[in-house]
């Protein structure tokens, strides 16, 4: 006796296999015009008052809280990505790799790198969580 009943699942797979090729070949025209998936936003919380000096360093990001605004910089070097230190006595930041100096706002003192740092908006509040990040 034989089976005459379609096999649903060997038609599904080839469909995917057929759909996954299609964006194989399709991945380097978007690539090529630029086009990135654009990504979620993720939010941070700080869950304790900043310190006196008004600054948070964190693995990535360093939040300053100044006077009536508070800002929060990403870590990572606009030359080639290394991840920037703040050097708390003279107030900036600087790559280690090849000692590209910003602003606490994140402009760009010296090179080698000429873009700013990204800034990411911070809300702050009186209460827990006292800084949101949106990253
Ligand atoms: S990676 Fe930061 S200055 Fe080159």
């Amino acid at each position: 006796m034989q089976n005459s009943a379609p096999c649903k699942s060997r038609k599904f797979s080839r469909r995917s296999l057929l759909f996954a090729g299609l964006l194989a070949l399709l991945y380097p025209f978007f690539t090529f015009i630029g086009y990135t998936v654009p990504r979620k936003p993720k939010k941070l919380y700080v869950n304790k008052p900043l310190p006196l000096n008004g600054v948070l360093v964190n693995n990535d990001y360093i939040l300053f809280d100044r006077g009536n605004s508070s800002w929060a910089l990403s870590r990572r070097c606009t030359h080639l990505g290394c991840k920037i230190n703040f050097h708390e006595q003279e107030d900036y930041l600087e790559c280690p790799c090849h000692q590209s100096r910003f602003t606490v706002e994140g402009n760009v003192i010296k090179g080698p790198a000429k873009d700013s740092l990204t800034v990411y908006p911070v809300e702050k509040k009186d209460s827990e969580p006292f800084y949101t990040i949106s990253t």
